[in-house]
């Protein structure tokens, strides 16, 4: 069974915290006075449960969470911060997070390996138009607009703060790639030869009913690290280690035949076809 990174976090810090607390115990047993300040406990927790994490098999990235967490608590409550660093700081992450109030999709970078399958999977010769629906902050479309010149990239982004970087960047960049402001489920998907998405399972199903309703057939969709769900896909890239690293390709087809009872929808497309 595959825990959750926020629970496994949790039992490293929990974990943590019980040898740091014996620690603490046993030596202020063996101590008239003295004893650890509040900062080396804290930083020992932090340690312990960076390494805990480690051991639990955790992403390299929870590392300085699990390191920094106890002590910047404590750093927060020991500095007396103006509210409005606290609004602002919450302010900025919704401007990173709108998504996931949308879709529950978090904001979550693809690596350059993934770019480099994807470029592989383009025509270096011929006009194409691709879609990154949930564009973040733009890499793999500008890394695409370097090297498929004939290509036409477009993203869409639902989140303020991502989608602003993206354009920063384009502009920077004198990138071609255009970035919108939106909601790809807004979006109708019929224009496009390619649509990248790395989005989440929860909204896979949605996503290939949507795709098969509006695609045209023969044009490709590919999903990094969610399968869409209930279908053969063409292909399975492992672009990298792990399956966060694996890009799914189907090719939109109208023989489509999917059961999913809760997706009328789909029905009607099936039939459109
Ligand atoms: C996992 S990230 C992928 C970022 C980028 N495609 C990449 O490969 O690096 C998913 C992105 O989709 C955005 N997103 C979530 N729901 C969306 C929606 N309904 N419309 C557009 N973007 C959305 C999130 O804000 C987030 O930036």
């Amino acid at each position: 069974m595959k825990l959750h990174a926020a629970i496994l976090a949790l039992f490293a810090q929990l974990g943590a915290a019980v040898v740091v607390a014996s620690i603490v115990f046993f030596s202020h047993a063996g101590m008239d006075e003295g004893g650890f300040s509040m900062w080396q406990i804290a930083g020992m927790q932090g340690m312990l449960a960076a390494m805990a994490g480690y051991m639990l098999g955790m992403a390299w990235w929870w590392f300085p969470i699990n390191l920094l967490f106890l002590p910047a608590v404590l750093l927060v409550q020991q500095v007396q911060l103006p509210a409005v660093i606290y609004l602002a700081g919450f302010l900025m992450l919704l401007a990173f997070n709108w998504g996931v109030i949308h879709t529950r999709v978090p904001l979550y970078l693809s690596r350059r390996e993934v770019w480099k399958q994807v470029e592989s999977l383009l025509p270096a010769d011929e006009p194409y138009s691709l879609i990154d629906i949930g564009s973040g902050l733009g890499g793999m479309l500008l890394h695409l607009d370097r090297v498929r010149p004939m290509g036409v990239h477009e993203g869409v982004e639902i989140s303020p703060a991502p989608w602003l970087i993206s354009r920063i960047l384009a502009f920077m960049q004198g990138a071609r790639a255009t970035f919108t402001r939106n909601d790809y489920r807004q979006l109708d998907l019929s224009g496009y030869d390619i649509v990248f998405a790395f989005l989440s399972p929860l909204v896979m199903q949605d996503l290939l009913v949507k795709a098969s309703q509006e695609m045209r057939p023969g044009t490709l969709l590919l999903s990094l690290a969610f399968p869409l769900p209930g279908i053969n896909h063409d292909f399975v890239i492992q672009a990298g280690e792990g399956d966060r690293q694996k890009l799914y390709g189907w090719r939109v087809r109208p023989d489509i035949s999917i059961d999913y009872p809760e997706h009328l929808s789909l029905d009607i497309a099936n039939l459109a076809h």
